[in-house]
């Protein structure tokens, strides 16, 4: 156990360390969300140049009730509202009164911090019963949704489908799809393509809060695989990789270190407890692929969603996608 409530199995501590160890060593992006990241990407989204979260604030808020509409008049009213990497569930504020879903579902990885969310959630929506339940969704096994009669929406906002490449994400959207049990639907944010500078502000704030989001990440494995990474030799580093459409961020080595761990399974393991890095190395933590509306709309299609209706903001930052099985 490494922190309240958080856990790495044998299984996973070796995919970090294959992904430590790779040509181009890589981390996944769940990874920031001990409970410090979780509370600093909560700061991330109030600083002026991160404007994902206030734009898809503002389409929801415009919207909610469109949204509500437009999912009973195609699947009937809500009998499930579950919110998959659902963080401080603030967005969903939006929903509740409008759709009034008979339970929300809140799933995450950094499941104490949704928690402590959920309780003044409660204290809001006291007619909604809501519940938070550990689960990484981008493992193949079924999410624990409960079983219920009539229709699901899942509620996946914040451009998180953007942290995986674009099979994975309609990987992902057909898990989603196979879920809705063929009555429900997807209510989805994503970030759309847009100016190189926004984008770039964007994971570059001069507060230095998402360098801090990202180099807590070391701390994390530290933590979880025994590792002892020192985040003062390593910078923040993010940028525009335009041909691909994603922001990557990474953290580059300042200097030539060596970073350790202990073995895997009392030592048994044929993989290597050490990684050399040169300066200016890096280890890739984070792609935020960024969307044109069509782009994604074809990419929810694929994944098996017959019909779809989207919002978005008066400069076309962000959109948000209702799609229903
Ligand atoms: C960028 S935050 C978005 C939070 C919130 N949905 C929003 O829109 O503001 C991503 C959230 O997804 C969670 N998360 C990241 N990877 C996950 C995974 N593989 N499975 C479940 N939750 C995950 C994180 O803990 C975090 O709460």
């Amino acid at each position: 156990m490494t922190e309240a409530g958080q856990y790495i199995s044998d299984d996973e501590r070796r995919q970090v360390i294959d992904g430590l160890l790779a040509a181009q060593a890589r981390v996944s992006p769940k990874y920031f969300y001990d409970l410090a990241g979780s509370r600093l990407f909560d700061v991330i989204t109030l600083l002026d140049e991160y404007y994902p979260t206030v734009t898809e604030r503002g389409i929801l808020q415009r919207h909610a009730a469109d949204v509500a509409a437009a999912f009973r008049s195609a699947a009937g009213d809500c009998a499930l509202l579950v919110e998959p990497g659902a963080g401080s569930c603030e967005k969903v504020r939006f929903l509740l009164p409008v759709l009034r879903p008979a339970q929300y579902l809140a799933l995450d990885v950094s499941v104490e911090f949704v928690e402590q969310a959920l309780e003044s959630l409660r204290r809001d929506f006291p007619q909604v019963p809501m519940k938070a339940q550990a689960a990484d969704i981008a493992q193949a096994a079924p999410w624990p949704v409960p079983e219920v009669e009539g229709a699901r929406l899942f509620f996946y906002p914040g451009s998180s489908i953007g942290n995986f490449t674009p099979d994975e994400a309609q990987a992902l959207l057909a898990r989603i799809h196979a879920q809705c049990l063929g009555q429900g639907g997807l209510l989805i944010g994503v970030d759309l393509v847009k100016d190189t500078a926004v984008l770039h502000a964007a994971y570059n704030d001069a507060l230095g809060v998402t360098a801090a989001f990202n180099l807590n990440l070391l701390r994390h494995l530290n933590r979880l695989i025994g590792s002892d990474f020192r985040a003062e030799q390593w910078e923040h580093h993010a940028f525009y990789n335009e041909p691909a459409s994603r922001i990557e961020m990474h953290l580059r080595a300042r200097e030539a270190l060596t970073v350790r761990w202990p073995c895997p399974a009392g030592g048994t393991s044929t993989l290597a407890s050490e990684r050399h890095f040169a300066a200016g190395d890096t280890l890739h933590t984070e792609n935020s692929y960024k969307y044109t509306q069509a782009d994604f709309e074809a990419l929810l299609r694929r994944a098996g969603f017959a019909q779809v209706q989207r919002w978005t903001d008066a400069r076309d930052y962000f959109g948000v996608f209702l799609a229903t099985a």
